[in-house]
């Protein structure tokens, strides 16, 4: 299959229909799209991702109203939509019938968003349809933040990527649900948890699993190929000293075969930008190993950390 690139919203809207797949810029990061309510073609996200099937998508939707084709509105979600949408926030909410089941792994919720990016926002309104979702990546690995990202991995095997250019916030979006009555925390992505509990009090960690655990492999995400290490940078540099070791430091300077500052005035936002693109990079490039420095808790700092310890998590092929 031949992949083309563009910023043909016809031409998207037509693969669609057709029960294809689209490559879509967001504000966090590309996302792999079909029609939410065509199974056939969310099936082929799974295989495209080779996705497991008991990883649920996030379905993508135009605008507030759209919701009620997909989910049960909630007051806490109406809050939140009010304060963050569009934008890089999930709810997940009880889930209508209509939505194939193989969108939401078998779940009775679905995780629901409206994204901020215009080009995908122009498509959402010409399909007329919501839109599953997932990160355009190969399962397990980095997601994308560039069209060129999405090609780089997914050439070939899709027909179009609309492309947005680069995504500005860089990491997937925070996921909102509730268990028992509580608010809980599901990801913590673009929008800070901090954030989200000025509007709606205090946020708890979510203690159902979404994703049964299989050791050593779902913890395991957004990794590199190349080994990861977090922790303290100077000491892991001296243990390593006889490797080719590539430092991501978060405002700083480290003193390493190569180094990479994210954030030089020590913005967590903007280091959220850089992040995926320069892990990519960095594992493209000759160093033996990658080391990363903890990032602040805070803010968007415990997306970044999440994302690096998940990077960090050793595999067999290891
Ligand atoms: O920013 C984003 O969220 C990007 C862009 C493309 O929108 N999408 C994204 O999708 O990161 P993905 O598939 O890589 O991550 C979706 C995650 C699942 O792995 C799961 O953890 C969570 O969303 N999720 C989806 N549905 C859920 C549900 N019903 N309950 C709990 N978590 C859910
Ligand atoms: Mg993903």
């Amino acid at each position: 299959m031949i992949t083309a690139i563009g910023q043909d919203i016809k031409q998207a809207v037509g693969v669609l229909k057709g029960g294809g797949l689209v490559a879509i810029p967001t504000e966090t990061v590309y996302g792999l799209a079909a029609n939410a309510f065509d199974p056939e073609a969310v099936l082929r996200i799974f295989q495209v991702k080779e996705r497991p099937a008991f990883d649920p998508l996030i379905v993508h939707v135009r605008d507030r109203s759209q919701v009620d084709k997909v989910a049960y509105m909630t007051p806490w979600a109406g809050e939140l939509i009010e304060r963050f949408w569009p934008g890089p926030l999930t709810l997940v909410l009880p889930k209508r019938t209509e939505i194939p089941d193989i969108v939401t792994s078998g779940l009775n919720t679905v995780g629901v968003r409206m994204p901020a990016h215009p080009m995908t926002q122009g498509l959402l309104q010409a399909a007329g349809t919501p839109l599953a979702a997932p990160s355009a990546n190969p399962f397990g690995y980095v997601s994308p933040t560039t069209a060129r990202h999405v090609e780089d991995q997914l050439g070939g095997k899709i027909p179009y990527i609309l492309d947005g250019g680069p995504c500005t916030v860089g990491v997937e979006s925070t996921i909102i649900g509730e268990e028992d009555g509580r608010i809980v925390l599901y990801r913590a992505g673009g929008v800070a948890v901090e954030a989200i509990e000025a509007v709606l009090g205090p946020v708890n960690a979510a203690t159902r699993k979404v994703m049964p655990a299989a050791p050593g492999m779902l913890e395991s995400h957004y990794a590199p190929r190349k080994p990861l290490l977090v922790g303290d940078v100077a000491e892991l540099l001296h243990v390593h000293r006889a490797k080719r070791c590539a430092v991501i430091a978060f405002d700083r300077r480290y003193d390493a075969w190569r180094c990479e500052t994210l954030s030089a005035n020590g913005d967590l936002t903007e280091a959220a930008r850089k992040l995926f693109a320069v892990i990519r990079d960095l594992d493209a490039g000759d160093a033996d190993l990658i080391i990363a420095e903890r990032f602040p808790e805070h803010g968007l700092g415990r997306a970044i950390n999440d994302r690096l310890r998940r990077a960090a998590v050793k595999r067999r092929s290891w």
